[in-house]
């Protein structure tokens, strides 16, 4: 495998994660973005970035000469999704479809699509093995629609693919500014912050958390052992946590005192999430981070990176309002 890598969604939270691990390691990232959700700041500065939209056609001359294309950019807020069906379609599932044509012209060698676990929606089977999907909600089922052109590509072309199925990613970098952001970054932020976390429903559904550490030694396998060439593949740990779990680690980390604040519970959402990951350990990764060390790395970073910026536009704002008060207006 050569050493010219692209990453869609390389400003969002795993893309620009990702991107960090692959610069490590010697490649060259080209990172794409249209920066609908993700934040310039995420990327690394030694990524060659470019803004753009994986629909439009200017992306083709970007894959030329590229070794793989890990394609991670994507409307990945459920409400969003919810809100704007059809934006969700028309970016998950074709915008897919754009960057697997883009990759098939320019002869990419590897193309891994970033597909997620709310495809077994459905299905009461746990662990969750890969095999039977039952997408229900909308971002579910533009998400498989990006996974069946993956599948069709695949078939018709005899192109190099190979599909993860993410759990719940987490770790530094999550979006924390969404309007519900993801559990664990939301409960990070509001209670630094001295505002008690909010639980929808009543915090017994579960989820297989996996941190994003072990989500980039899977990617890094798939790149590496061809064993993974046509797979479908489960990115999760195989244990899972109950939303009244993570809040009492979380708790334990920061001993803030502060309960939950029960709200009533989200549409759409599946009660447990649990992946079966004996296909995944077949290429060589089993993942690695305890869930607690996971944590206080995700609370640094929040710490630094969130409250800090924060406390910088209070300042700001402050010193705004005591320039407006002094009646020394702009000229405009
Ligand atoms: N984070 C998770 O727990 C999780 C779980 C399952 C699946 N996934 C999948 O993994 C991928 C990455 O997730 P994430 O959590 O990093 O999401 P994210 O929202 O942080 O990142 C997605 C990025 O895609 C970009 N993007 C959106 N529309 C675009 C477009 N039309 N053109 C170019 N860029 C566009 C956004 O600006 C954003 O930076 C997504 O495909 C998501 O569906 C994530």
């Amino acid at each position: 495998m050569g050493r010219r890598i692209v990453v869609t969604g390389v400003a969002g939270f795993v893309g620009s994660n990702l991107a960090k691990h692959l610069l490590d390691r010697g490649y060259a990232v080209v990172g794409l973005d249209d920066l609908s959700a993700g934040t310039f700041e995420n990327v690394d500065e030694r990524v060659e970035f470019h803004q753009a939209d994986i629909r439009d056609s200017k992306i083709y001359p970007l894959l030329n000469g590229v070794d793989a294309v890990f394609h991670l950019a994507a409307k990945s807020s459920l409400t969003d999704c919810l809100a704007q069906p059809l934006e969700a379609a028309q970016v998950n599932t074709v915008g897919t479809l754009n960057m697997l044509e883009a990759s098939r012209q320019a002869r990419v060698r590897k193309f891994v699509y970033a597909d997620t676990s709310a495809e077994y929606e459905g299905i009461t089977e746990f662990p969750t093995r890969e095999a039977t999907v039952c997408p229900i909600g909308v971002y579910a089922a533009s998400k498989h629609g990006g996974a069946a052109f993956c599948e069709s590509y695949r078939r018709l072309y005899g192109m190099n693919i190979t599909v993860l199925r993410y759990f719940n990613v987490f770790g530094p970098a999550q979006d924390w500014r969404r309007v519900i952001p993801p559990v664990m970054c939301s409960f990070i932020v509001r209670m630094l912050s001295g505002e008690r976390p909010v639980i929808y429903g009543t915090g017994e559904k579960r989820r297989d958390f996996i941190y994003v550490d072990d989500v980039n030694d899977l990617h890094m396998a798939v790149l590496e052992n061809p064993a993974s060439e046509g797979k479908v593949l489960n990115a999760g740990t195989g244990a899972n946590l109950s939303v009244n779990e993570v809040y009492r680690l979380v708790e334990e980390q920061l001993q803030t005192g502060l309960a939950p604040l029960y709200k009533p519970d989200l549409p759409g959402e599946a009660e447990i999430t649990l992946a079966d990951i004996t296909e995944s350990k077949k290429i060589g990764w089993s993942p690695q981070m305890d869930v607690r060390e996971g944590l206080r790395r995700s609370i640094c970073y929040l710490r630094e990176h969130v409250l800090k910026q924060e406390a910088v536009s209070r300042h700001r704002a402050s010193s705004d309002r005591r320039f407006a008060s002094t009646g020394s207006g702009s000229a405009d």
